[in-house]
């Protein structure tokens, strides 16, 4: 993953643009916003969140203002945009997985990264936030990882701990 500044320029790579290319194809000529959403997944997992600046050069590259982009990254909550963690903790707090549970595994989370919501442990490697349902409300409290987006059911403290030390020795390993 490349890691770029707010307002850095960016320049995408050969096989990036050759993965945008194969995208906007699948859609009728003309119709290029369309493939705006995956454009921007691409983009994310390149660089790990979108910056105005790549978020602009999207923007160029499919022929669209600049807003047009920035109103489909702001709604969707899947799109990052300032620079998160290698690993994205996203605890489901919404109401069945609270009552298993779920705010005392992001409180234990945080005391555990020692960072708040949103921010990044200074390894870089991770960050968490709070989600709404991810439709697995009978096995909560639940997280999910990306970037792969990785499913955990039935946490507990212990869990967590299990997983965020096989996190950390993972990528040890790929360092
Ligand atoms: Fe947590 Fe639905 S309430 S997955």
């Amino acid at each position: 993953m490349l890691s770029i500044q707010e307002n850095q320029p960016v320049e995408f790579s050969a096989v990036l643009l050759e993965q945008f290319g194969e995208i906007v194809s699948r859609y009728p000529e003309g119709r290029q916003k369309a493939a705006l959403l995956p454009i921007l997944h691409l983009v994310q997992a390149e660089y790990g969140w979108l910056s105005t600046a790549s978020m602009d050069k999207v923007a160029a590259y499919l022929h669209i203002q600049p807003i047009e982009v920035y109103e489909v990254a702001t709604f969707y909550t899947m799109y990052f945009l300032r620079p998160q963690g290698k690993y994205m903790l996203e605890v489901c707090r919404t109401g069945p997985c609270c009552l298993v549970g779920a705010e005392k595994i992001m409180q234990h989370i945080e005391k555990r990264l020692g960072v708040k919501e949103g921010e990044v442990t200074t390894d870089g490697l991770f960050s968490w936030r709070g989600v709404e349902c991810m439709a697995a409300c009978g096995y909560g409290p639940v997280l999910q990882i990306g970037p792969e987006y990785t499913f955990y059911e039935n946490l507990t403290e212990e869990s967590v701990d299990e997983l965020i030390d096989t996190l950390r020795n993972k990528a040890k390993q790929q360092a």
